[in-house]
């Protein structure tokens, strides 16, 4: 296995060295043109322009279970490149095969533990990606770098960053890093192959608690709400609790289904949330398809609907509070959500308890 990758690496760079061909100045998904030679990619690799302002475009493959190659291009600014693989979407903690090619031409890769933002910190030679021997190289070619590298794992990380160093300015003879000149931050999905910059990644995540947070967390306690306590004022209590409580249905589902789209894009455990938000949505179906089957006011069947409405509509209610609270815990979110949360449904249960208690003193 070993003597294969490195056989191929050395026919890919003596490949390049000698060829005649004149890649294009430019690299581009597009263009098929520079995949053949360099990089040995078994079959036609993924292609994903995932920095555009920086014009770096990666190319990857899976060809076995557990070996994944990476080829990533950049143009040649007589800087460093590099890519890094973290676990959380922050550099902090991340693990970057490095490259640059020096003066002599003969280029060098590096693996690098980013321990701090401090320079000091960012060690070579360390790191949590598990290379397969000899594979990692980098070749300038027509003004770009090309780095390759193949990785033994069974699914890289999705969150990947990459950055560029300062212009004209190579790591020392030590391998120490100067700071980088620009850097972002990417979800790769490696399924579906497209690669997305964090940011949209954080605005379906942001859409996806706001959506649930309002939908089953707000309007529904609202709609509930309504329906207890404005019963004196019929039937607009009635067509006011179908209204509300349809909206924060349709707000939910539409937050349940952002979360899925989230969920693609995670290398996170949210199993739990995740069922409990799908029983959530059940116990709304439930009471969608309750409203829909409800007996006569005068039935004798009424009282047992009423009680199964009731229980159903609490039981939703109290899981959805939980599965909020939850939700933001994973997502990292930490206090102003959580204490913004907290303060709308203790505003609303206040609300609530003084409504019972005008109702109580009427009776
Ligand atoms: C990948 O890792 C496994 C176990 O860690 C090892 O047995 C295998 O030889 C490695 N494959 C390559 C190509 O390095
Ligand atoms: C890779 O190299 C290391 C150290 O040189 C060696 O211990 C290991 O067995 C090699 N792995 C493979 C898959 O060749």
């Amino acid at each position: 296995m070993k003597s294969n990758y490195y056989y191929y690496l050395m026919i890919t760079i003596l490949f390049i060295s000698s060829s005649n061909v004149t890649l294009s100045q430019s690299d581009s998904c597009s263009s098929e043109f520079n995949l053949h030679g360099i990089f040995p990619f078994k079959s036609s690799p993924i292609c994903q322009h995932v920095w555009n302002s920086q014009d770096f475009i990666l190319r990857y493959l899976q060809s076995e279970p557990h070996i994944w190659s990476f080829l990533l291009s950049a143009p040649n600014t007589d800087s460093y490149i590099a890519i890094g693989f973290s676990p959380t979407g922050k550099m902090v903690g991340s693990s970057a095969i490095v490259g640059w090619v020096p003066d002599n031409g003969i280029g060098i890769v590096k693996q690098y533990f980013l321990g701090s933002l401090d320079p000091d910190q960012v060690i070579p030679d360390k790191g949590d990606l598990q290379l397969v021997n000899n594979s990692a190289a980098i070749v300038s070619q027509s003004a770009r770098l090309y780095i390759g590298f193949t990785l033994n794992t069974t699914l890289p990380q999705s969150r990947l960053i990459y950055s560029v160093g300062v212009m004209n300015m190579l790591p020392s003879a030590n391998s120490v890093l100067s700071h980088h000149r620009d850097q972002t931050v990417t979800v790769l999905d490696y399924v579906a192959g497209h690669s997305f910059s964090q940011s949209s990644y954080s605005r379906v995540k942001k859409s996806h608690g706001i959506l649930n947070m309002l939908g089953w967390g707000i309007f529904m306690i609202i709609g509930a709400i309504t329906a207890r306590y404005f019963r004196p004022w019929d039937p607009i209590w009635f067509y006011s609790h179908i209204c509300i409580q349809l909206f924060a249905f349709f707000l939910g589902v539409s937050g349940v289904i952002a979360g899925f789209v989230l969920e693609n894009d995670l290398d996170m455990e949210v199993d739990k949330h995740k069922a409990l938000g799908i029983f959530i949505l059940v116990l709304g179906c439930l009471q969608v398809m309750a409203f829909l089957a409800r007996p006569e006011k005068t039935s004798k069947t009424r009282q047992y609907w009423n009680l199964y409405h009731y229980v159903v509509g609490r039981s939703l209610i109290v899981l959805s509070i939980a599965n909020i609270f939850y939700g933001i815990h994973l997502g990292g979110e930490g206090r102003a959500w959580k204490a913004g949360y907290a303060i709308s449904i203790t505003i609303l249960f206040l609300v609530a308890i003084i409504l019972e208690v005008r109702m109580k003193m009427r009776k």
